[in-house]
């Protein structure tokens, strides 16, 4: 039987199926993203089904209210990452590469264009959300494509069909197309379907750059990123910022390499690079 809690074999399927739903440009899909079909693709789908019926606004509030009170753990910066890589799917017999890989190679992809020093930390932080699964979240309260609450849920969202599934779909409040918000309100106003973009983004919100801070905070809002589906929401300075968002966007889903970072070399860089942005630790 597939859990509830964690229907992936490993929380890096989702990312991975990403890459089916948005290859590299020079690599178009042979198949139709919704033709591929696989054992994958089924858990991803059984995914969706929890994460789109589950992720109403009363649950979002629920959730903030619970993780914005920050008394889970204080950690260093670095102990927080060493502590996000405790998290190993032993369900995913040929895992490739731990959390802290992913996000060196994030990081160092961006160092390697030139970017800016706080566009690479950004790379190295944007997935440490993920700790909520050591916290005991499901994995559909982790992952996945993120979405506003609150308000009508768009079809160009992955799987939009499973909404018929969550109560939010038949509530008057919530079903329209700007539900509780006003037209071009800004997404500061806006609530997100919760996971680790929302969280690591009011972890780190007095201490990084605001383009930055949208990264972190909508990497995973493909439905806006990737389609344009929530325009009606979002407000000029959201439109200028999320330039940041696209720029961000390949660095996550294109930077695997076939040589692993090694971490020890890499370190004494990214401790600078931390001190230089974050306090001493993190309360998370
Ligand atoms: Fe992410
Ligand atoms: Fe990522």
């Amino acid at each position: 039987m597939i859990s509830e809690i964690a229907p992936l074999a490993s929380l890096d399927q989702w990312e991975d199926d990403l890459l089916l739903r948005y290859p590299e440009p020079e690599h178009k899909a042979k198949e139709e993203y919704r033709n591929y079909d696989s054992p994958e693709r089924d858990t991803v789908r059984e995914f969706y089904r929890l994460n789109h019926t589950y992720q109403t606004y009363d649950f979002v509030r629920e959730k903030e209210r619970e993780f914005l009170a920050f008394n889970k753990k204080e950690l260093p910066v670095w102990g927080a990452m060493e502590f996000l890589n405790t998290l190993v799917d032993d369900s995913d017999p040929d895992t490739d590469l731990d959390q802290l890989q992913h996000l060196l190679q994030t990081a160092e992809a961006i160092r390697a264009d030139g970017h800016p020093d706080w566009f690479v930390l950004t790379g190295l932080l944007h997935d440490m959300g993920k700790v909520l699964c050591l916290f005991g979240e499901p994995q559909w309260a982790v992952v996945g494509d993120t979405f506003p609450v609150g308000c009508q849920h768009s079809d160009k969202i992955v799987y939009s069909e499973y909404f018929v599934k969550n109560p939010d779909s038949y509530d008057e409040r919530y079903n329209t197309k700007y539900g509780v918000y006003e037209p071009n309100c800004g997404l500061r106003n806006v609530h997100m379907s919760w996971g680790h973009d929302e969280y690591l983004y009011q972890i780190m919100k007095n201490y990084m750059p605001e383009p930055a801070l949208y990264m972190m905070r909508y990497h995973s809002f493909y439905s806006q990123h990737r389609e344009g589906a929530y325009d009606h929401l979002m407000d000029e300075h959201d439109h200028e910022m999320f330039k940041w968002v696209d720029k961000f966007n390949p660095y996550d889903l294109y930077s695997k390499s076939p040589k692993p970072p090694v971490v020890s070399e890499l370190k004494p860089y990214y401790e600078a690079l931390i001190a230089k942005y974050l306090p001493a630790t993190l309360k998370l």
